[in-house]
């Protein structure tokens, strides 16, 4: 008898299949692999890489559907782009167009979110840190809503608030202790993790805040965790005991007017089975739905995650003494997730003859000076040749946002692709911006 095929779970998916999941992405014989209409052949020609290239309709499409999932389960709910993931001007924009809000979690991104059009009345100002500068700033714009992190937090808002003449609508964030089964790096909901207030004491602190000067309470919010795609298990555990929050505080007397869901619904980078925004919904819907209260989400990584790529191109292939290594122009100062979080990324070749060449195993690693600066491991790949490009798939999200200058590398470029259409939305940085605010003393000489 044939021995069984060896096929294990951990072969890689395919070009083909990673690409199926992608429906912004296809890939021609002649053409190579191509965003809508714009073959990234092309960008990467005109533009040059490493470049950040991201496709409008894909973002379209994602806050359309996530909009649908929630409006089909029978949700008032409105949406807030946890723009720390991504914070290009014109991603925004398209976003805005959409009618979403931001989550912003600094000034700068308040900043950034007001420069792409999105108004005030649809900002959610979160964070474990907000300096009183910001919210100064954030009660001077008159945002949506603050989730405070800690009742030391409220009653600085509330000091800032009462001197300012304003009244801050203040949400809690609880942080719920489940464990959303993601990356250590990025959960967020166990009561060790820095984050909000432990729900045994939300009560007490939501109560006090109702008597503080300055403070409008209007509701709670949470946020368990960042690419979840262990099921609804944990979604529901913390919005259940949101949900019995909102009801003891009701029985106080206390008025609650929204609940924060949060953010972190994974996709699939490998082929990780990946909760739909249905699920999501459903899961609201079943945990929270009764309360009859509009709710809010605050996600990232599910709307633009997979609508980016990073473009690099082959600086060389090395034969090393145990491993084909792939040199792109790329490194972890542009796509740190890999080296952070052991990340996995697709990466498909560009060109269309290259896509359907024989494959062996190789490294993908960036010239950085640290054995870190590696993409993939064994990854199945054609022979490539300097000049070659390939697309780092699943970069829209926490890509560019992460980059440093590190190795004094600048700053890549960023493409949005709309259509036919595509555009630089970001110019790469020269390598004089690198020189720019430093300033020698005089006493160093000249
Ligand atoms: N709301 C809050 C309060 C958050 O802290 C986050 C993400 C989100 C919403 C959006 O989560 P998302 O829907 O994007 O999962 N750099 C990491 C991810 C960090 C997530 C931080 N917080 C990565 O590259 O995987």
């Amino acid at each position: 008898m044939a021995a069984p095929l060896a096929l294990t779970d951990t072969a890689d998916p395919s070009f083909a299949e990673l690409l199926a999941l992608r429906p912004h992405l296809t890939l021609h014989a002649m053409d190579g692999l191509v965003m809508e209409d714009v073959p990234l052949a092309r960008i990467a020609a005109e533009v040059g890489t490493p470049v950040w290239v991201y496709s409008a309709g894909a973002l379209r499409r994602r806050a359309r559907a996530l909009k649908a999932a929630l409006t089909d389960a029978g949700l008032t709910a409105t949406i807030h782009f946890a723009m720390k993931c991504n914070d290009n001007l014109s991603v925004l924009r398209v976003l805005a167009a959409e009618g979403l809000g931001a989550d912003v979690v600094s000034e700068g991104e308040l900043r950034i979110s007001r420069a792409a059009g999105i108004p005030a009345s649809g900002i959610v100002f979160s964070g474990v840190g907000k300096t009183a500068d910001e919210i100064r700033h954030a009660l001077a714009e008159d945002i949506f809503q603050i989730n405070a992190e800690s009742v030391e937090e409220i009653e600085v808002i509330s000091a800032i608030a009462s001197a300012m003449g304003r009244t801050a609508r203040v949400a809690i964030r609880v942080n719920p202790d489940v464990d959303a089964k993601t990356h250590a790096k990025i959960t967020t909901g166990k009561s060790e993790n820095k984050f909000g207030v432990a729900i045994g004491d939300a009560m007490e602190i939501y109560a006090r805040m109702a008597t503080m000067p300055g403070i409008e309470p209007i509701g709670i919010a949470t946020h368990i965790g960042s690419q979840i795609t262990a099921g609804m298990s944990a979604y529901r555990a913390a919005y259940a005991r949101l949900a019995e929050m909102v009801k003891a505080l009701r029985l106080q007397g206390l008025p609650v007017q929204r609940v924060d869901c949060g953010g972190g619904l994974g996709i699939p980078y490998r082929d990780e089975p990946a909760p739909s925004p249905e699920a999501l919904a459903g899961a609201i819907r079943a945990t929270l739905g009764e309360l009859g209260l509009p709710v809010m989400m605050e996600p990232g990584r599910w709307i633009a995650g997979p609508a980016g790529v990073l473009l690099a191109s082959v600086v060389l292939q090395k034969q090393g003494a145990a491993h084909r290594f792939v040199v792109v122009d790329a490194a972890m100062n542009d796509l740190v997730r890999p080296a952070m979080y052991e990340a996995w990324h697709g990466i498909v070749p560009v060109s269309g003859a290259r896509a359907v060449a024989p494959l062996s195993p190789a490294e993908v690693v960036g010239p950085v000076c640290e054995s870190g600066d590696t993409f993939a491991r064994g990854r199945l790949l054609p022979m490539l040749e300097t000049g070659d490009a390939v697309a780092f798939l699943d970069a829209g999200a926490y890509g560019a946002v992460m980059s440093s200058t590190y190795n004094a590398r600048p700053l890549a470029a960023e493409v949005l692709v709309d259509g036919a259409r595509f555009a630089v939305v970001r110019q790469r940085q020269t390598h004089d911006a690198l020189l720019h605010g430093q300033h020698v003393p005089a006493w160093l000489g000249t």
